[in-house]
């Protein structure tokens, strides 16, 4: 297609207006036993650069380059057949099992304490676990509770201190089962079901510890035929009892009629995602009588090519595999502008999302690649997410005035070129993420600084590649990375930062 002209957009920054501080768990991920996430992911005992413990020293840094905080485990659809008591004690005891999500062998190898001690090992991220509430329920839910926090003194605490955590893990965030509204997930359950079930779980969990945090399941996809209904039974029932709704959401470039992919529809991925999460706030804030408020964890997001050979999970009686390859896409740099606009959307609703996490963090629809005794790489999505990350944490956003063009897609109707959101940091500095939506033309894209800020130096970091499906591979591991963006330009006297955005791009702006 010929390049059109240049499009023009303008993001006016009101320091005013605040939306919300970004609360540093908006940059969690997800760990699922689920092919090689967790086996020769983050632990590989013969790895070359694994620690004491097993875990690969190479991917903790980068995990730690990514800026990930939260991290959710055990899964995923996972969680809902897994015995929390099978990954702790002596290792050689442990037993092996079927995993029916994923049609895999656990071997149990990993488990509550490896995860605690991995999370050290990267900085002291956080714990976001999740119970069983597909095969199991109320009790196994306490048990693990009082084996994770309570300090001792009982046969499962002092368990716990037995097998070498003599001080609890202390786990704050705790997700109430995983996607129980999908009829894939083993124990689904009606909405009624469920949020009694999760109504007395959260009950009881708040008679060992009140102060922990509970995540219930709204909809594990915006287009769930149940979507709404769900939400609103389930937080009729927990409502007071919980603290955060769950959404879920993954995209992917659908074929069209003639065979080709609607890649249009595909960059307006973040116009469904800030739809879902309107919807949601919505019927949070159904409950206006109450003084508790319930926010929402969006604890997977991605873009994910579902039903495409990388995500075909292994069959037969006979065949259970451990650690098999199970969705390992590999990303393209119109994926990560794709992501990019992900996060910038998850920003812009910092008032409502408290939490999310990035599904997942290693090799399974991940950031971060590995091959077993050999190299970690990033993937195109690595970038957006750390280069977010190290700007906006601890900061503020602030309410986005953007005005922009328009286009049509096929999904979503006409949507917004650009999608942007301003974030001011602790030391007063301005970070505007910007995504060009735009397939056809370039965006000289303008941003109106807050009246009196002092501007010193601009600098603008952009990721765009001519060939959309550019990717970073084993073989070529540093394709797609970020460049500087030498179009931009700044205005003291006007307080006006410009920059064009190439067609399809993500672009972060940061102002000194
Ligand atoms: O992240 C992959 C899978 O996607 C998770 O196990 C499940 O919760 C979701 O359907």
């Amino acid at each position: 297609m010929p390049q059109q002209d240049h499009l023009t957009a303008r993001l006016v920054v009101d320091d005013d207006f605040e939306v919300a501080p970004v609360n540093n768990r908006l940059f969690g991920s997800f760990v699922e036993h689920l092919g090689r996430c967790v086996y020769t992911g983050i632990y590989e005992p013969d790895h070359p650069t694994a620690d004491e413990h097993g875990f690969r020293k190479d991917v903790i840094d980068l995990v730690k380059e990514l800026g990930a905080t939260t991290i959710r485990y055990p899964g995923g659809n996972f969680v809902s057949g897994y015995r929390w008591e099978d990954g702790i004690g002596p290792k050689q005891e442990r037993p092996r099992r079927l995993d029916l999500a994923w049609h895999s062998t656990e071997t149990n190898e990993f488990g509550l304490h490896e995860m605690a001690e991995w999370l050290e090992a990267t900085g002291g991220n956080e714990l976001m676990e999740a119970v069983n509430l597909g095969t199991r329920g109320l009790q196994e839910a306490l048990d693990l509770l009082e084996y994770a926090n309570v300090p001792g003194g009982t046969e499962l605490s002092e368990r716990r201190r037995a097998n070498g955590a003599d001080k609890p893990f202390d786990i704050r965030m705790w997700c109430l089962g995983n996607e129980m509204d999908g009829p894939w997930q083993l124990g689904h359950k009606s909405a009624e079901d469920y949020g009694m079930l999760a109504a007395s779980v959260a009950a009881g969990m708040r008679q060992i510890d009140p102060d922990v945090e509970l995540v219930v399941c709204g909809s594990s996809a915006h287009g769930m035929p149940t979507f709404g209904k769900w939400e609103q039974t389930v937080l009729e029932k927990t409502y007071e009892n919980v603290n955060f709704v769950s959404c879920h959401a993954y995209y992917q470039p659908f074929f069209k009629e003639d065979g080709t992919r609607d890649m249009a529809s595909f960059l307006a991925s973040g116009v469904d995602m800030d739809g879902f999460i309107k919807d949601v706030a919505a019927t949070t804030k159904a409950h206006l009588k109450s003084a508790h408020d319930v926010y929402i964890s969006f604890d997977e997001w991605n873009v994910w090519y579902q039903g495409e050979e990388p995500s075909k999970t292994p069959e037969g009686i006979g065949n259970w595999p451990v650690a098999p390859r199970l969705l390992e896409d590999i990303y393209t740099a119109a994926d990560a502008v794709v992501f990019g606009d992900l996060m910038i959307t998850l920003l812009k609703n910092a008032d409502r999302v408290h939490a999310a996490s990035l599904a997942q963090l290693v090799n399974v629809i991940a950031p971060i690649m590995t091959e077993p005794g050999g190299p970690a790489w990033r993937q195109t999505t690595f970038y957006p997410f750390s280069l977010t990350a190290k700007l906006a944490k601890g900061g503020t956003v602030l309410e986005p005035k953007l005005a922009s063009g328009t286009y049509e897609t096929d999904k979503y109707g006409e949507v917004p070129t650009i999608n942007s959101v301003a974030v001011r940091g602790e030391d007063g500095t301005i970070s505007v993420f910007v995504v060009n939506r735009s397939m056809e033309a370039a965006n000289d894209f303008a941003i109106k600084l807050p009246e009196g800020f002092a501007l010193s130096a601009v600098e603008a970091q952009t990721l765009h590649e001519d060939d959309l499906l550019a990717k970073n591979t084993l073989e070529d591991q540093n394709r797609v990375v970020l460049h500087p963006n030498t179009t931009i330009t700044s205005d003291a006297d006007t307080g006006t930062v410009r920059v064009t955005l190439p067609p399809v791009s993500w672009t972060a702006v940061h102002v000194k």
